[in-house]
C-alpha cells in the first residue's frame, strides 16, 4: 500500500512508553491507517526499528514485527512527517519541573511547547492535534494559544486522549480498555475532530467504552484516575504498619475490605511503596494545581499520599536494620527485582533505587538481580562506588548472602528452589519479602527468618 491509499495519516510525537506501544496497536486495529512515530532520540527510533526495541512489554514484539514496515514506521524525519500528518498525538515526556516556580511539584512542560511549536512550523494543512501526555488541567488552552500564533492560517482542533495503560500488561489494556476518553471543545469543529478520533478507536473498542467529555474534565479525569489509584495503595500501606504492630494480618484485611463491592479488590497490595514514572509526578502535579487555586486543604490531603508512600519506603529499611541486628556493614543482602512493577524492565522511581540507596548508606553490601531491569539498575545506582553488583541468575546473587530483599514480585521468584537457596546463605537467613509473593510458612519451615509486610514475622531467633 503507498501512503496515498491510506484513509488518513496519524503521527506521534514522542516514542518512549507511551507513543511507541500505543501506536503499534492503532497500526495493528487499523490497517487502512498509516501510524508513524517520531522521536528525538535518534537511539530510541534505531531500536524501534531494530530487533532489540527499546523498551519491554509483554506482546510488544510480535505487535511491531507484524506491522512494522507496512502501516507502522519509525522515523527522526519529524518535519516533514508534521507537514504530512492529518492527526498528531503528543506523547513526549512531562516529568517534575525541577527548577524556577512549581520546583518539585509543576509539570515540566518545555517538551510540550517544543513540540507545539514544531508543528506549527511545519504544518501547511489543517491538523487534529491530540495531548496523549498527561498534562495539567487547561493544558490544551496554552497548547491552542501556542498553535494559533502568528499570521498562520492553519487551523488546529486540540483533543485531550490521556493514556491509561499500566506498565507490563499495556498491550492487554490498550487492546481491550476499561474506557477510552476524548475530551473536546463543545464547537462544531471540536465535536466532528472528536468523532475523527472516535473513528479510529471505533475498529476494536465497543462504543459503550468510549467516553467524550469537555476538555478539562479529561484532562483532570487522568490525573484523577492516578490520584486515586496510589491513593489506595498509600492507603492500604498505612494500615499494613498498624498490622505489622497488632498481629492484624494485611492480607486478610485488604480482602475483608475489598469483597464489599464498593470498595473492590483492586490496588489493596500493600508493599513498599509504589513506584513508575507517573504516580509521584501527577499527584505532585495535582497538588500544585491546588495550591495554585489557593485551595490548601485539597493540596495537603493529595500530598499526604506521597509522604506515606516516602515512609513506607523507609519503613522497609527499618525493618531490614532492626531485624539484623541493627547493623548491616559488611552483610550481604541479595536483592530480588529492581524494576518498579514486574514484566517491565523500567525502573523510573522504583523503590528499589530508594531502598538500595539506603541499604548502601548503611554499608550493606548489595548483590542485585532483576531479569529485565539491570541495565536500568546499573544508570540508577552508577554513583555507588562499591557495595554493588549486578546478577542476571538469582541462586549466584545468594550465594554467601546474610539475607533476601525481595522488592519486584517477579513471578519466577515464586519458583525458586528455597532450600537450595537457604543452603547457600549465611545463617541466620532472612527473607525481606516486600510483596508478599512468597510461601512464607514454607520458607520458615526451610529455617529462614520471614519477615513479610503487613503481617507479624516468623521468626526462628
Ligand atoms: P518517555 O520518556 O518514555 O517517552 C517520551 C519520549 O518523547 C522520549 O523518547 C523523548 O525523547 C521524546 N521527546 C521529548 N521531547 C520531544 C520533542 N520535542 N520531539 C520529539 N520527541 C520528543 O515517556 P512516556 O513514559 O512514554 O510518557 C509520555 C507521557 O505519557 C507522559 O506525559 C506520561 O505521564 C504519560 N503516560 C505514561 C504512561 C506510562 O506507563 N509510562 C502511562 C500513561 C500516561
Ligand atoms: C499507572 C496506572 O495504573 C495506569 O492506569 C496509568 O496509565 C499509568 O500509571 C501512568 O499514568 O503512567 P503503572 O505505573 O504502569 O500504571 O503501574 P501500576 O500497576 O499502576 O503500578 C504502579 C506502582 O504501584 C508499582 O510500583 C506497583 O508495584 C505499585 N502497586 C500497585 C502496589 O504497591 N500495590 C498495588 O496493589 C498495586
Amino acid at each position: 500500500m503507498t501512503s496515498k491509499t491510506f484513509k488518513k495519516n496519524i503521527l506521534c510525537i514522542g516514542a518512549g512508553y507511551v507513543g511507541g506501544p500505543t501506536m503499534t496497536v492503532i497500526a495493528n486495529k487499523c490497517p487502512n491507517y498509516k501510524v508513524t512515530v517520531v522521536d528525538i532520540s535518534q537511539e530510541r527510533i534505531d531500536a524501534w526499528n531494530s530487533d532489540r526495541l527499546p523498551i519491554f512489554e509483554p506482546g510488544l514484539k510480535e505487535r511491531v514485527l507484524s506491522a512494522r514496515g507496512k502501516n507502522l514506521f519509525f522515523s527522526t524525519e519529524i518535519d516533514r512527517c508534521i507537514d504530512e500528518a492529518d492527526i498528531i498525538f503528543v506523547s513526549v515526556n512531562t516529568p517534575t519541573k525541577m527548577f524556577g516556580e512549581g520546583a518539585g511539584k509543576a509539570v515540566d512542560l518545555q517538551f510540550i511547547e517544543q513540540t507545539a511549536r514544531r508543528i506549527k512550523e511545519n504544518s501547511k494543512s489543517n491538523k487534529i492535534v491530540v495531548e496523549k501526555s498527561t498534562l495539567p488541567v487547561r493544558a490544551a488552552e496554552a497548547l491552542a494559544t501556542i498553535l494559533h500564533s502568528g499570521n498562520n492560517s492553519v487551523k488546529f482542533e486540540i483533543l485531550s486522549n490521556p493514556e491509561f495503560m499500566a506498565e507490563g500488561t499495556g498491550i492487554r489494556d490498550m487492546e481491550s480498555p476499561d474506557r477510552i476518553l476524548i475530551g473536546s471543545k463543545d464547537t462544531p469543529s471540536g465535536v466532528a475532530a472528536r468523532d475523527v478520533l472516535l473513528d479510529i478507536y471505533l475498529h476494536w473498542v465497543p462504543k459503550d467504552r468510549l467516553i467524550t467529555t469537555n476538555l478539562w474534565s479529561s484532562e483532570l479525569s487522568k490525573l484523577v484516575a492516578n490520584a486515586f489509584l496510589a491513593q489506595r495503595i498509600s492507603s492500604i500501606n498505612t494500615i499494613a504498619s498498624l498490622c505489622e504492630v497488632t498481629e492484624a494480618d494485611v492480607t486478610e484485611v485488604s480482602r475483608a475490605i475489598g469483597m464489599d463491592s464498593r470498595i473492590g479488590s483492586k490496588f489493596l497490595n500493600a508493599g513498599p511503596g509504589f513506584g513508575g514514572s507517573c504516580f509521584r509526578k501527577d499527584i505532585l502535579n495535582l497538588v500544585y494545581l491546588c495550591e495554585y487555586y489557593q485551595l490548601n486543604d485539597v493540596a495537603a490531603f493529595w500530598e499526604q499520599v506521597v509522604s506515606v508512600n516516602d515512609n513506607q519506603m523507609e519503613r522497609y529499611v527499618r525493618r531490614i536494620l532492626q531485624a539484623m541486628f541493627n547493623t548491616l556493614v559488611g552483610k550481604k543482602l541479595a536483592v530480588f527485582g529492581f524494576a518498579f512493577k514486574p514484566d517491565t524492565g523500567d525502573t523510573r522511581d522504583a523503590p528499589a533505587i530508594y531502598i538500595c540507596k539506603r541499604l548502601l548508606e548503611e554499608k550493606a553490601d548489595l548483590k542485585i538481580t532483576d531479569p529485565y531491569a539491570l541495565d536500568n539498575a546499573r544508570k540508577d545506582l552508577h554513583d555507588a562506588e562499591e557495595g554493588v553488583e549486578f546478577i542476571e541468575d538469582p541462586y549466584q546473587a545468594v550465594e554467601g548472602a546474610h539475607g533476601i530483599a525481595l522488592i519486584t514480585e517477579w513471578s519466577l521468584y515464586k519458583d525458586l528452589d528455597y532450600q537450595k537457596i537457604f543452603d547457600k546463605m549465611e545463617k541466620p537467613a532472612f527473607i525481606f519479602d516486600g510483596r508478599n509473593h512468597l510461601d512464607h510458612q514454607a520458607l520458615y519451615e526451610i529455617g529462614f527468618n520471614v519477615y513479610p509486610v503487613g503481617k507479624p514475622a516468623l521468626s526462628h531467633l
